[in-house]
């Protein structure tokens, strides 16, 4: 466990100020800050002596919170800052801290900032019970209690389910003690390293390579709002056009045009719903961004509008390195302008990704991202839906770290640094020039853009998967804490490669994964079968469709999909839910269930929004299983049973049944089966109504034109409905908001 060797802690404080702004404390080795931004809400920030950090945060956004009143009380060596929730306490004597919240939980005891040559660190003690979930895009248990991680993006093609750290980097914990919560934020952008004691066991660490000790600590009693707080001070997904719920079909690589079109005739001819086909790197002339293989794709704009046509988007992949070649505009154009990443004497750095030797955008230079933004016009005019940006850990092939030089410089809109600042965002600012560029392109349009490198925030700009994990079961298993974790830390419009991206998914695995899979956030199969992909033979891998499996598969996974667009009124409302409220699309149950503690671990199971909650099959060979229900009345979706919870219970699951369960007194939008989400638009909204004892149940509706941003002016339409009466004399009222004119409505009260 850590040790406070070696390290200089911030010490005794020799001076302290205190202004209507901050709190002020200074010792010989640093300055620490404190400023409470809200009542349950504190920032400690602290820099060495000497140390010129700037004051920025790519994560933060402004939140327009009230300060909050704050009490100072000087009690014997210590100084203690406290609002109604939260108290920090600074020893004058030892320069350590202690955060209390109003009911005296300890969030952190005994806490020591230190510094250890350039890098700075928080030590600490924390209950024996506490549980720790969140920490961005990992592999590993829900709970992270005994487990040491790290942050820093990194692209490790078909991962085992150990691998640590993955893409993805947000530095994010949401706390549970017994039923209250607390939630902290380490925003710092240079390698972190966090390592947290078993249960039953008292330390606490984390440390980054460099920079500022800057914390957030959240304090707001329960999870749910505490992920209000969280997704309020770094921003929350926009609500994504509907047609990005649909299920999506990728392949690396779906080519020539002929096959593409083979794919989409396939879905329609076998009546397997699906809203999107992707366009993996070999649709690209010699992999140059903004470009089609002429003898591949010779008429990208027929095709993408024949596909429309047939109801599906197409999406495409950028990367961020720009292929070096005399006369390619793109190439051209950023040469001149400048804004490239540069080795540290000033030479613009060049280095292997597909393309061959490619310049990297300095994406963290304003002018880079509006540059890379416009490039997209292109793309929209022809159609082209969605953006796919991918290998922007940055993924360098052939160098140390499998990325930029350590000390490879970046303009930092005016904050200039190395690569050790920045990797963690490199990914976060691609996207971030690319949704910029999309939205200054077609204002009044929704976006759908997916990364796979990220940084805190990313969500502002885009939904994430989970990069190129396995065809096997372990990697089936680990999607589902990882998916929790990822919505925990703010990222709700997440995903794994359905089926898994290297190797082969034997039918049962991949029946059992689409099962599932139709009910996660980002709904898309992926796979690997591309000359680069390092099969030795590409025409002999196995094919990854719904129908690749022969024709009694093909039925199981047919229905899998006909769920999702059955459920999908229902997925839409919880998505717009998370616009409002930050509260996750695929949930653990204990952040619906805070006081029951049995929900606390369980990492097998999931609730989508408050009301389905699904145990699937996660084993080979398996055909039941145990599960947990909550306490309260539940319905077994299938068979209409109703059962009592706060038990486990088993539940059988032949090959073709994904076990799935409806809260007693819900109410479920749903929608019969269609081939895509167009098809959607005058078809009656089924409402499926759950009764609890008292014959009661209530459900929300959320509807709009799923495209634009009409919404935002009042163009929605938000239905309440409420069941009252008896099961002989059933009362039900439907109630209406907004503008928008919305479906037709029939109601179906189960029981
Ligand atoms: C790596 C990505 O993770 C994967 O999804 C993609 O298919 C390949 N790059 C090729 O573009």
């Amino acid at each position: 466990m850590p040790s406070r060797k070696n390290t200089t802690p911030l010490g005794p404080i020799r001076k302290f100020t205190i202004t209507e702004e901050k709190a002020t404390f200074r010792s010989r080795q640093g300055t620490l800050d404190v400023v409470f931004l809200k009542d349950d809400v504190v920032r400690l920030r602290a820099v060495k002596k000497g140390q010129n950090e700037p004051d920025r945060s790519f994560a933060v956004i402004p939140t327009g919170w009230d300060k909050p009143e704050t009490r100072i009380t000087v009690r014997g060596d210590s100084v203690i800052l406290a609002t109604s929730n939260l108290s920090v306490r600074i020893s004058l004597k030892t320069g350590r801290i202690r955060i209390l919240s109003a009911d005296r939980t300890d969030l952190f005891r005994n806490a020591e900032i230190a510094w250890s040559g350039a890098g700075v660190g928080l030590i600490w003690k924390m209950p024996k019970d506490r549980h720790i979930y969140g920490t961005g895009e990992r592999t590993g248990p829900l709970d992270k209690r005994g487990t040491r991680m790290a942050y820093w993006n990194t692209d490790r093609s078909g991962y085992p389910v150990e691998q640590d750290p993955l893409y993805q980097s947000i530095p994010f914990a949401l706390c549970m003690d017994g039923p209250r919560a607390h939630g902290f934020f380490f925003d710092n952008t240079f390698r972190q390293d966090w390592e947290f004691s078993p249960l039953g066991k008292t330390k606490a660490k984390m440390t980054a390579d460099d920079g500022a000790l800057d914390l957030y600590v959240m304090a707001s009693g329960t999870p749910s709002a505490v992920l209000e707080r969280w997704t309020e001070l770094t921003g929350r997904m926009s609500l994504p056009p509907l047609w990005a719920l649909g299920y999506q079909q990728c392949k690396w690589s779906y080519y020539p045009e002929s096959v593409v079109r083979d794919i989409a005739d396939q879905f329609r001819q076998r009546s397997i719903p699906c809203d999107v086909i992707y366009l993996d790197i070999d649709y690209m002339d010699a992999y140059k961004d903004f470009t089609w293989h002429p003898e591949r794709f010779p008429d990208p704009p027929k095709l993408v509008s024949d596909l429309r046509d047939q109801g599906f988007r197409t999406v495409v992949m950028l990367d961020p390195g720009v292929k070096v070649e005399e006369g390619y505009d793109v190439y051209e154009t950023l040469k001149q302008a400048g804004f490239v990443v540069r080795n540290a004497d000033g030479t613009p750095f060049i280095g292997p990704v597909w393309p061959g030797d490619c310049l990297f955008p300095d994406f963290t230079d304003a002018a880079c991202r509006e540059w890379w933004g416009k490039w997209y016009k292109g793309l929209l005019d022809l159609g082209v839906a969605g953006f796919w940006n991918d290998m922007n850990e940055p993924a360098v092939f052939d160098a140390p770290g499998h990325s930029l030089p350590l000390d490879a410089v970046f303009s930092g809109d005016g904050y200039p640094g190395d690569h050790r600042r920045f990797h963690n965002i490199y990914g976060m600012q691609m996207v971030r020039g690319t949704t910029e560029g999309l939205r200054a392109l077609r204002p009044d349009q929704r976006h759908f853009v997916l990364t796979r490198a990220a940084y805190a925030g990313t969500q502002r700009y885009a939904a994430a998967w989970t990069g190129d994990n396995c065809s096997d079961w372990p990697s089936l298993r680990i999607s589902i804490p990882m998916l929790l974790n990822f919505g925990l830390s703010g990222q709700a419009f997440c995903g794994p490669d359905i089926g898994g991206f290297a190797g082969t998914a034997t039918p049962e695995l991949f029946a059992r994964w689409l099962q599932v899979g139709a009910l996660y956030p980002f709904c898309r199969t992926h796979y690997a079968a591309a000359p680069q992909s390092g099969h030795p033979d590409i025409n002999a891998v196995p094919t990854q469709e719904p129908w690749s499996y022969g024709d009694e598969w093909e039925e199981i996974n047919r229905a899998s999909l006909e769920l999702r667009y059955k459920l999908l009124p229902y997925l839409y409302t919880v998505f717009e839910e998370i616009t409002r409220t930050g509260m996750p699309v695929m949930r653990p149950l204990f952040l619906q269930y805070p006081d029951d503690p049995k929900t606390a671990c369980i990492e097998d199971e999931f609730l989508i929004g408050s009301d389905l909650l699904c145990a699937p099959i996660l084993d080979e060979g398996r055909y039941s299983r145990e599960l947990y229900l909550p306490k309260g009345l539940w319905y077994d979706y299938w068979s209409g049973e109703c059962l009592e919870g706060g038990r486990k219970i088993t539940a059988s699951a032949p090959i073709d049944v994904l076990p799935l369960f409806a809260r007693a007194g819900s109410a479920i939008p749903t929608q019969d089966v269609v081939q895509h989400t167009r098809e959607a638009v005058n078809k009656p909204i089924v409402w499926q109504v759950w009764p609890d004892s008292g014959f009661k149940a209530i459900g929300t509706l959320y509807e709009d034109d799923g495209e634009t941003l009409a919404y935002t002016r009042g163009d929605f339409k938000r239905t309440t409905l409420t069941l009252s009466g008896t099961k002989e004399n059933p009362e039900t009222s439907l109630q209406h908001e907004g503008g928008y004119t919305g479906r037709p409505q029939e109601i179906v009260i189960a029981a």
